[in-house]
């Protein structure tokens, strides 16, 4: 089956489907998206994805391309004309396009926007989550702004090149004070040795990820202790349990980060438990946790 992506008001074969080479999302990175998970023909957390979109839009003084249901109509006739049950959508919108400028236009665009869906094996994952992944840390070298949801990448992209060179499945990075910020395209997350669960509080330094808002709601529920704060590497290394999240690893353990194996190198209980959590929450009948107001 052809896939089918929607570009500027058209549904079109993978193939046939381009931007403009002045789009400045081409020229300048000028553009920002979101990755929302599809679960058993359902979107995970929609409205804290769109939330999150808006604020990016927002943030970088963009214009919205559509009211909130039209875009929600194209994100399930994405879905739908690509019969994707699991698996994601992909969302990009940028500032339009323009004869190239640093500034933005002075005349009024029109934003482009994308969408492509694809379809996962809902169990993609098993065999990581059975035995754990590997990390690695290296210098954050990005922008003071990683709380928007930018497609300027490069610095992930470099980082994730290296995570794989290094047979790793993910690279954390680590800010001038040595404490980790989060991974190149997940949340970074530690359970220390009296269990108490910690994460770097949502800042301009991270990216506030939906998976990391949901599972901070799905384990107040559980009645777990969650703490807000950064970590530096050290407390990484010897923390009882590490793992990372997002919308397309959900919850995924960590046994080794650089050259030191993370408690007994085997995928921690407590993160089991929590990807259990999320699996369920996944498949269930509410799954916008991540929704604010
Ligand atoms: N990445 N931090 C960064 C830098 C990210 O790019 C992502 C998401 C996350 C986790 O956010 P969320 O839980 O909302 O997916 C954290 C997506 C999946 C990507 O770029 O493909």
């Amino acid at each position: 089956m052809s896939r089918i992506a929607y570009v500027n008001g058209r549904y079109l074969p993978h193939g046939d489907a381009a931007v403009h080479i002045e789009d400045r999302g081409y020229q300048f990175a000028d553009g920002i998206y979101e990755v929302v998970a599809v679960a058993g023909g359902q979107f995970v957390d929609e409205i804290g994805h769109l939330q999150r979109l808006d604020r990016s839009l927002l943030e970088l003084e963009m214009a919205s391309p559509m009211a909130r249901p039209a875009m929600q109509f194209v994100m399930r006739e994405v879905v739908r004309r690509n019969k994707v049950r699991n698996g994601t959508l992909y969302m990009q919108i940028s500032r339009g396009v323009a004869p190239r400028d640093h500034a933005f236009p002075t005349r009024p665009t029109r934003p482009g926007t994308v969408m492509t869906a694809k379809s996962l094996s809902q169990d993609r994952h098993r065999i990581q989550v059975e035995n754990g992944v590997a990390v690695v840390t290296m210098p954050d070298i990005r922008w003071a702004r990683c709380d928007i949801k930018t497609i300027a990448l490069l610095p992930n992209c470099l980082a994730k090149q290296a995570a794989r060179e290094a047979g790793s499945f993910e690279a954390l990075f680590v800010d001038n004070a040595g404490m980790v910020t989060e991974g190149s395209s997940t949340n970074a997350w530690i359970i220390d040795q009296e269990g108490n669960l910690i994460t770097r509080p949502a800042s301009n330094e991270i990216l506030n990820g939906i998976t990391r808002l949901a599972l901070r709601q799905l384990v107040a529920d559980e009645g777990l202790t969650l703490v807000e704060r950064a970590f530096d590497v050290a407390e990484l290394k010897t923390a009882r349990e590490v793992f990372i999240t997002s919308s397309s690893s959900f919850v995924m353990p960590v046994v080794q980060v650089d050259d030191a194996v993370i408690g007994n190198g085997r995928p921690g209980s407590r993160t089991l438990r929590l990807r259990e959590i999320y699996e369920d929450y996944m498949g269930g009948a509410s799954r916008d946790a991540a929704a604010t107001g």
